[in-house]
């Protein structure tokens, strides 16, 4: 079900063990590692260990997730994956962070196109839904703009930085892409 997902400043593409390093560097990020969830303090080691991961879902059909690759450098800056994927039900739940450093540029938008693409021609899906702490504005803001609809608010779902938090249910049907 594989296919590199070409793009304007991005590409997504399958991650490989020497992706490790670029994909550490841009995780580490305590901002990123406290949103998504990774592994905190996130090492080297957890992206080594999350690449061998990436490649047994894919296999699986579990998840199929790509690293965003800059086009200029081939370097992986952030991942966009499609996970609970369910194909009786022909739905999936997309998750995705980008290194900070590469945030307000339009990025995120590019790789969520893609892979909304790819969800909907690729693997005949007809939902694609995402999961967002109320407090993630720009998250939310991102599944808006690529025409994502309000779904739910799960009250209080959790806690975060010692605060309870609502999750908020996006989701976006194939004739609305
Ligand atoms: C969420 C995230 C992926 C957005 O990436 P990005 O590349 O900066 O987003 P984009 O530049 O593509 O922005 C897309 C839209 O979202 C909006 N947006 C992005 N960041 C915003 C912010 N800080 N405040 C308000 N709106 C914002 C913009 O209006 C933009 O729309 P526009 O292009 O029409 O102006 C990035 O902030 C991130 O990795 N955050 C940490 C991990 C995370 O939260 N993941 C999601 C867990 S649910």
């Amino acid at each position: 079900m594989y296919k590199k997902l070409i793009g304007q400043k991005i590409n997504l593409r399958k991650v490989v063990p020497s992706d490790a390093e670029s994909i550490y560097q841009n995780a580490k990020d305590k901002d990123i590692c406290l949103t998504v969830p990774l592994p905190m303090p996130y090492t080297l080691k957890s992206a080594q260990d999350y690449i061998k991961i990436c490649q047994k879902k894919w296999k699986n059909k579990e998840e199929a997730q790509f690293g965003i690759e800059d086009k200029d450098t081939g370097k992986i800056i952030g991942m966009i994956g499609l996970m609970n994927l369910d194909f009786k039900s022909k739905k999936a739940e997309v998750g995705y962070w980008l290194g900070k450093k590469y945030w307000g540029k339009g990025i995120a938008k590019e790789a969520l196109k893609l892979i909304l693409k790819f969800a909907f021609s690729n693997l005949k899906l007809n939902r694609i839904y995402a999961k967002v702490k109320s407090r993630n504005l720009p998250s939310s803001k991102l599944l808006e703009k690529c025409n994502f609809k309000l779904e739910g608010r799960l009250r209080k779902d959790g806690k975060f930085k010692g605060k309870w938090d609502d999750l908020l249910i996006f989701g976006i049907l194939k004739d609305e892409f």
